[in-house]
């Protein structure tokens, strides 16, 4: 099938590229010159594993290309996918600028018959608005459908390849036969449903995970006062099937694209409904205050932690990806500088991402290499969970700090095996406080 994707972000390049993969013909759209001229030369212009090499295939192949031109991807296309951001406005409502420009600018364009699907995370009610926008361009006999987007960076060609569910939302089951066709071939359930349900079901799948994060982490802080210890807590709960035990990693919370913005949007759609959405108030802010948490527990340690220097350890808001949106690395490193800190980061891959979302700050520097990062310092916080982390020379790393501060934010590393090295050693809800000190701290 001739598919058009409109938005060459992270979602529309691994929907175009994992399509093109299956063997329909694909073009990629964005109005970014820069990110559409990398992607003409084989080179992701976001770093997520498998994407460049499968690219790179497809593009060979000719099963896949992109384009600057906006009338050449909509006329190749039976279906278009919109892929185009809505981030997050002042208040949390999503910012539709994007998706209704898009609709504006291929309206003129479509042919009947064609198929827009809306992939997108948008309010409920989003597409209904863009078909009447499409009518009032005289698009009658364009079919509107919405297709949400489950993907995880960091796993996305997989998550596309082997969902496990497909979700489409028409205003009636005809008009989703065409979307049915394309996913013929995936063996997972495949719900069709009007067109506010699959936009409410995207939004309720984000909101309930970050709500599972938030109850594992306020849990996680009760284990602390009174000494129990949520790894154990989070597998008793987990084996019961009707909870199940992903997302129950107690941490420094959750951040991303996804998670933090599309749950602030369901609160304020609530709003806007009247419907008393108070729980999803409270995850949100449960999570604000996470790194407030592990400003707390180094002033457990060190009296003040101005002219101190601390190292974050991983700086993409979650392993395997170089994305930092809304990563708990950027709110820790803001704080410690309010601490009067100097901070330093290391990342796999995200160093540079984060370098421009911080901005300009004397006190802060990016390392490339982990051992450089911690000579002299007064402690470490592991922030995200980035494989190497547990194959580094711990040893060598004691031995060149000043004070051997280990904050294990992600509970990743053998709280033993870092003890036993001589580190002071503190995870999230462990219960213990501070390991490997004489006389450990209980709060
Ligand atoms: C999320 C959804 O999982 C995906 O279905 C949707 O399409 C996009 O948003 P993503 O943003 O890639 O995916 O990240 P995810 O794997 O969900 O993790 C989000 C955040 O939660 C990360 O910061 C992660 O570190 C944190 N997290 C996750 C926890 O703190 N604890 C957990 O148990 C799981």
């Amino acid at each position: 099938m001739e598919i058009s994707v409109i938005g060459t972000g992270y979602v529309g390049l691994t929907t175009g590229v994992c399509l093109a993969q299956l063997g329909h013909t694909v073009v990629g759209y964005d109005k970014d010159l820069y990110r559409i001229e990398k992607i003409q030369r084989g080179i992701s212009p976001i770093f997520e594993p498998g994407l460049q090499e499968l690219l790179q295939k497809t593009m060979g192949e000719k099963k896949f290309r992109a384009t600057s031109h906006l009338p050449e991807a909509v006329q190749h296309g039976r279906i278009l996918f919109l892929c185009v951001g809505t981030p997050q406005l002042p208040d949390g409502r999503a910012d539709l600028t994007q998706i209704e420009g898009v609709v504006r600018e291929i309206a003129p364009h479509l042919k009947p018959g064609q198929i827009v699907v809306e992939k997108s995370t948008v309010p409920v009610k989003t597409a209904r608005r863009l078909k009447h926008l499409l009518e009032i361009y005289g698009k009658k006999d364009v079919t509107l459908l919405s297709n949400p987007e489950f993907l995880r960076e960091g796993n996305a060609i997989e998550d596309f390849l082997k969902p496990d569910r497909i979700v489409i939302g028409a205003e009636d089951s005809h008009s989703a036969q065409p979307l049915l066709a394309l996913y013929e071939s995936f063996p997972c359930p495949k719900i069709v449903t009007d067109l506010e349900t699959a936009e409410i079901i995207k939004h309720a799948a984000n909101s309930f995970l970050a709500t599972k994060i938030s109850f594992i982490n306020m849990i996680a802080d009760l284990c602390d006062k009174v000494g129990a210890d949520i790894e154990k807590v989070a597998e008793g709960i987990g084996l019961d099937p009707r909870i199940g035990k992903e997302f129950l990693k107690a941490g420094l919370g959750y951040g991303g694209y996804c998670l933090p913005k599309d749950l602030r949007a369901f609160l304020q759609i609530a709003k806007d409904q009247q419907v008393d959405f108070s729980l999803l108030e409270v995850v949100d802010r449960i999570n604000e205050e996470r790194p407030y948490r592990a400003i707390s527990a180094l002033k457990e340690i060190h009296l003040s932690l101005s002219g101190k220097t601390f190292v974050l350890f991983g700086l993409s808001f979650k392993p395997n990806t170089d994305d930092i949106r809304e990563a708990r690395s950027l709110k820790l490193t803001r704080l410690l500088l309010e601490e009067g800190s100097f901070v330093r980061g290391y990342d796999p891959k995200a160093g540079e991402t984060f370098l421009k979302a911080l901005g300009e700050e004397v006190r802060f520097t990016l390392f490339t290499d982990p051992y450089s990062a911690v000579k002299d310092a007064h402690g470490i916080i592991l922030v995200t969970e980035w494989e190497e982390f547990k194959n580094l020379d711990w040893e060598t790393i004691r031995k060149s700090m000043v004070s051997p501060v280990l904050l294990d934010g992600r509970n990743y590393l053998s709280q033993e095996k870092m003890v036993s090295l001589g580190f002071l050693y503190r995870g999230v809800g462990r219960g213990k406080g501070w390991l490997g000190l004489k006389h450990p701290s209980q709060s």
